[in-house]
């Protein structure tokens, strides 16, 4: 007992010279000197004054270590190294290790933050005017910086890059924090709502593309600045500037705020008082998230939340838990849809099609039980319905008209139907006061008319049809031995941007009829084919197709948008009698499997290990792409090497997505009703018949990792029974875990592909196996995401 005392005695005596406190108003903190919180003027100051940086209080008795404007009136927070793990108002403290570790310690000697600077030869650490608190060498070599790890804030002269992303503060705490600003894969500076049950870009406006928000997105430098006189510049061409640009001396910040916009701020140093000088949005209502599951953002006129009508509050206290029903959704009910004008629900279309009339489109939503709404735009007949409701606004003159779905027996007030302030716009049938379903009346109206009108028209057209046969015949036979090439243009029907239809006797054409085969899959078979402008084609038979030409349609036009440099892009898709046939472009070095597993090449030299690396974070980058930051949500399913083609440069594209059901973000039923993928890629969870997830594809990711690094297929683990190569799958798997978590130094090597000869980045490859081994978890909740694998990844790029 003395003798323990005594140690202790004796361990605190010789530790306490090294924990003197650091002079204050010092910009500097030495090797072996400390903040405490107790004392509260224990802070480092900057040179001139203008940032502050030590403990700050959050809540009662917690704090955490952080830098702030020196002259603002209110306190405002610039950097926080533990934001969300505060620490005890007592006996915590900021230590710079005599080993140039500088450590955030909570009271029981816990250490919460790190800059795992220990043995790099770190000096001192400074405030530096500009707001960087950094770690110097002897040399005056910044070893760490808290510029590299910002937390909501940028400030002048910082750069947003590859690897640093703001994220909002949850200050309000009515409102979820979710709130991202990074660049996404496509290159552009993008503002993100990440939620568990559904994440997507909300700016540069979706559905636009990088060239009508004059955004590039093929430079991918992904650096971004903004200098002193308040002119942001990033290398996807986003530039703005703030409205006092110019004036010298005025002190800047750029934060993305708990509502989700991004702003920037100068300081009046008279009154400390901050004025917004530049921001993302005007409209509020657009940022993604703000009112919850089928929660409207209306203006009041401060944007505020509400629920349609049918719908009341989650929960009273939290709008971010959004609107439920009143009524039980089953089936069984008669339902009737009831008009939003001016309003949109943005996401969550699961059917898409063109041309069709706003009654047929009404009829398509009320047969499917899964439709909770359809939005109808005139100016294109486009319909579209929605598996869930997400990201509601309302504002006057808004383009958009939501109808929803709701029980025939229910009443709808005209009032309970939100509506921005200012100009209400005129229901129908003013004589009808109160309760009247306006949808219901404005229907039955309209339908007499459109009956007559669409008599006409199709008399019309009918005409128009004939006479334009006669034209074409004639000048068939007029013309036909001089046209050449131009014939196959009229066969076009311009979809979207890039995504035509063909005819079969095109394709017939361009394949010579189906004679050069370059591929097998589950889905069809692949030959290659040259069009006329001598463009090289990929074109996939696809064998068993059960839906019909309309559905096929729509699903092949949200595949049509997808673009992405590590994905392989469908280009035109031929649909006619039992022919289903997709277009997509040629990628020049064929499939992985092909080029990682054939040895019998001769003379072929194997994958380096740089190009294995660089097929991984190119898959992860088109996965998460899918997953994540797509305008609809979707599985590949079917995710192998076999389905990764490789460019010329080896930079992979990921084929075949989009075939598996597309699903909808956020719907609860993520359910797959057949089995899809390849066995030894394929998630237990597929056996389980469990619903299918992102995480599905996440574990064929992992598989593919391993395969990757050993260079082994796992069909080729198999010997003769099918369930071994499980069993030696799931072997490779648990002798990869344990030695990962054991401290044998070189344990990757035994993992790596033998035929490199050892040439590999040792930190990469053991990355590499960890990642696999989490991304094949039994459970799929214990899984990354793609793009935490992403992430993982490009940190070690
Ligand atoms: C600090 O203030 C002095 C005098 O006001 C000024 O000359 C100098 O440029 C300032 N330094 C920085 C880094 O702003
Ligand atoms: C605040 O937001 C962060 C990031 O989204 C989250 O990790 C943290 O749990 C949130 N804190 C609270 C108190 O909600
Ligand atoms: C509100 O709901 C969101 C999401 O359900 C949750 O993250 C947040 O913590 C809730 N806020 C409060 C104050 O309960
Ligand atoms: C959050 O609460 C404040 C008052 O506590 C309120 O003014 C604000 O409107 C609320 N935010 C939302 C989105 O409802
Ligand atoms: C870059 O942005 C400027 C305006 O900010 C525009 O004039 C220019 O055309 C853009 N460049 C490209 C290549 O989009
Ligand atoms: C990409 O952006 C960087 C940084 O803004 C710039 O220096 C570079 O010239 C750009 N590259 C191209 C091809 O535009
Ligand atoms: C601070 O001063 C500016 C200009 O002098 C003024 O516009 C602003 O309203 C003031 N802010 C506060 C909070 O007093
Ligand atoms: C400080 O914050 C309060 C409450 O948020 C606000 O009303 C006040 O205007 C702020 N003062 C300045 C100078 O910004
Ligand atoms: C209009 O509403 C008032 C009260 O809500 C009711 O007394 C009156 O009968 C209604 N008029 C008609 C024409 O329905």
């Amino acid at each position: 007992m003395y003798s323990k005392i005594t140690l202790i005695l004796l361990l605190t005596i010789s530790f306490s010279p090294i924990l003197c406190s650091a002079a204050t108003s010092s910009n500097l903190l030495l090797r072996g000197s400390s903040l405490s919180v107790e004392d509260s003027s224990n802070v480092l100051v900057s040179p001139n004054g203008t940032f502050s940086c030590g403990f700050h209080e959050v809540g009662i008795n917690s704090f955490t270590f952080s830098m702030w404007f020196s002259k603002s009136y209110n306190k405002t927070i610039a950097w926080s190294a533990n934001r969300n793990s505060p620490v005890n108002g007592k006996g915590s403290r900021v230590v710079f290790h005599k080993d140039g570790n500088m450590v955030l310690m909570d009271y029981n000697g816990e250490v919460v933050w790190s800059t795992d600077t220990s043995g790099s030869g770190a000096n001192h650490a400074e405030l530096l005017e500009n707001g960087n608190l950094v770690i110097m060498d002897n040399s005056g070599k910044y070893l760490w910086q808290s510029f590299d790890n910002p937390t909501d804030t940028l400030l002048p002269g910082q750069p947003i890059t590859l690897k640093t992303k703001l994220i909002s503060a949850n200050v309000s705490l009515n409102s979820s924090s979710h709130y991202a600003c990074r660049y996404s894969d496509d290159n552009m500076v993008s503002l993100i709502y990440e939620a568990v049950e559904l994440s997507a870009i909300y700016w540069p406006q979706p559905g636009t593309n990088s060239w009508s928000n004059s955004r590039w997105s093929s430079n991918s430098t992904r650096y971004g600045i903004l200098d002193d006189h308040g002119y942001f510049k990033s290398s996807d061409n986003l530039t703005f500037y703030a409205s006092d640009f110019k004036e010298e001396g005025i002190k800047r910040r750029l934060t993305l705020d708990y509502d989700g916009n991004l702003r920037l701020y100068s300081l009046d140093e008279r009154n400390g008082s901050w004025s917004v000088s530049w921001q993302a949005f005007s409209q509020q209502c657009l940022v993604h998230g703000l009112c919850g599951k089928s929660g409207i953002c209306v203006y009041s006129p401060k944007p505020s939340c509400s629920c349609p009508p049918g719908y009341e509050m989650r929960d009273s206290s939290n709008w971010s838990k959004g609107c439920k029903a009143t009524f039980s959704s089953s089936c069984a009910e008669k339902m009737k849809l009831v008009m939003l004008p001016q309003t949109d629900f943005w996401g969550s279309d699961y059917y898409s099609v063109q041309g069709i009339s706003v009654n047929e489109c009404r009829m398509k939503c009320r047969r499917d039980c899964s439709c909770v709404g359809l939005q109808y735009m005139k100016s294109s007949r486009a319909c579209i319905l929605k598996s869930s409701l997400y990201n509601g606004n309302t504002y006057p003159g808004h383009w958009g008209t939501i109808y929803l779905k709701v029980p025939v027996t229910m009443n709808v007030l005209r009032s309970s139907i939100p509506q921005s302030g200012l100009e209400v716009p005129e229901v129908q049938n003013p004589s009808c006061n109160g309760s009247h379903d306006v949808t219901e009346h404005f229907s039955k109206t309209k339908h007499k008319e459109s009956a007559v009108f669409l008599y006409l028209l199709s008399f019309a057209l009918a005409i128009l049809i004939i006479e334009a046969l006669f034209i074409t015949i004639g000048w068939w036979f007029m013309f036909r031995k001089e046209v050449g090439p131009i014939e196959v243009l009229d066969g076009y029907k311009k979809m979207t941007n890039n995504f035509q239809r063909y005819t079969y006797k095109e394709l017939v054409k361009a394949t010579k009829n189906f004679k050069d085969e370059i591929g097998r899959g589950g889905s069809g078979v692949v030959y290659k084919g040259i069009f006329y402008d001598e463009r090289l084609v990929a074109v996939k038979k696809l064998d068993v197709v059960t839906q019909g030409e309309e559905e096929f349609q729509a699903e092949l036009s949200v595949i049509g948008r997808i673009n992405h440099m590590n994905l392989v892009q469908v280009c035109g898709f031929c649909s006619e009698g039992p022919h289903r046939i997709l277009v997509s472009e040629y990628v020049e070095n064929g499939s992985l499997d092909k080029i990682l597993f054939d040895v019998a090449q001769d003379g072929n030299i194997c994958l380096g290990w740089h190009e294995r690396y660089k097929i991984a974070a190119g898959v992860a980058k088109g996965l998460a792409y899918l997953h994540h930051e797509c305008l609809e949500w979707v599985l590949h399913c079917d995710v192998k090497p076999g389905n990764i083609l490789l460019d010329a440069d080896l930079e992979p594209k990921i084929a075949d997505f989009g075939l598996a059901k597309l699903l909808n973000r956020g719907s609860p039923n993520h359910e797959m009703s057949q089995i899809r993928g390849t066995r030894g890629y394929i998630a237990p969870e597929w056996a389980f018949n469990l619903p299918i997830t992102a995480k599905a594809d996440v574990y064929s990711f992992g598989v593919v990792l391993l395969e990757l690094v050993t260079g082994v297929s796992v069909s080729n683990m198999a010997t003769v029974v099918g369930d071994e190569r499980d069993v030696r799958m799931r072997d490779l798997i648990e002798t990869a875990k344990r030695k990962s978590n054991g401290d044998e130094p070189n344990w990757v090597s035994g993992f790596v592909d033998t035929r490199l000869e050892m040439n590999f980045d040792c930190s990469q490859a053991a990355a590499m196996v960890k990642l696999a081994v989490s991304c094949m978890e039994e459970e799929r909740s214990k899984r990354p995401s793609m793009s935490d694998a992403l992430q993982i990844l490009l940190s070690l790029y």
